[in-house]
């Protein structure tokens, strides 16, 4: 079974389009944590956080992880706070690479802001948030065993770049 490629990193990296591009070049499923705890519990993030709170949807997260982890040939797309737990980096690294994704607080701003689905961005003061909670979560993602940044790269690039980092993998 081949091993899994896992992405983390903040909000608005483009870990969901370079894992599309990666799960079709390596010929593995894409697993999109966040889309599977939406699956299954026919709603949306935003109303998981609002009906039932952070703390649920974080058991939700974790579970999640371990279940896509335990099985192989799959590149993980992971929300961006999921490896703050650091159970769910544990997992993810058992059951294969873990890759970060990152880009400058400006570039993600741009790409989040006029999406309404990313419920910890609710807030009045947006960029101030992203550069809050980007900086209190980065020592979780500097522990990911490879590191690239996205901002002026197309998803492809950067898919591109990780293959040729993980040769052995692909
Ligand atoms: C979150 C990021 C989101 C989603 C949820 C919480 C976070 O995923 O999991 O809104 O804590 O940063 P993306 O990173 O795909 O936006």
């Amino acid at each position: 079974m081949r091993r899994n490629i896992a992405l983390v990193g903040f909000m608005g990296t483009g870990k969901s389009s370079v894992g599309k591009v990666l799960a079709k070049k390596t010929g593995r499923k894409l697993v999109d944590i966040d889309r599977e705890i939406e699956v299954a519990e026919k709603r949306k993030i935003a109303e998981i956080f609002a009906q039932d709170g952070e703390p649920r949807f974080r058991a939700l997260e974790k579970e999640a992880i371990a279940r896509a982890s335990s099985g192989g040939n799959a590149v993980i797309t992971t929300g961006g706070g999921a490896v703050t737990d650091p159970a769910n980096l544990e997992a993810l690294k058992a059951g294969g690479v873990v890759v970060a994704l990152w880009a400058t607080p400006e570039t993600i701003h741009r790409r989040v802001k006029d999406s309404k689905a990313r419920p910890l961005l609710n807030v009045a003061d947006v960029p101030g948030e992203i550069r809050r909670l980007l900086e209190s979560r980065r020592p979780f993602y500097e522990k990911a065993d490879h590191h690239f940044h996205t901002d002026g790269r197309t998803a492809s690039q950067v898919a591109g770049m990780i293959l040729e980092k993980l040769r052995d993998l692909a």
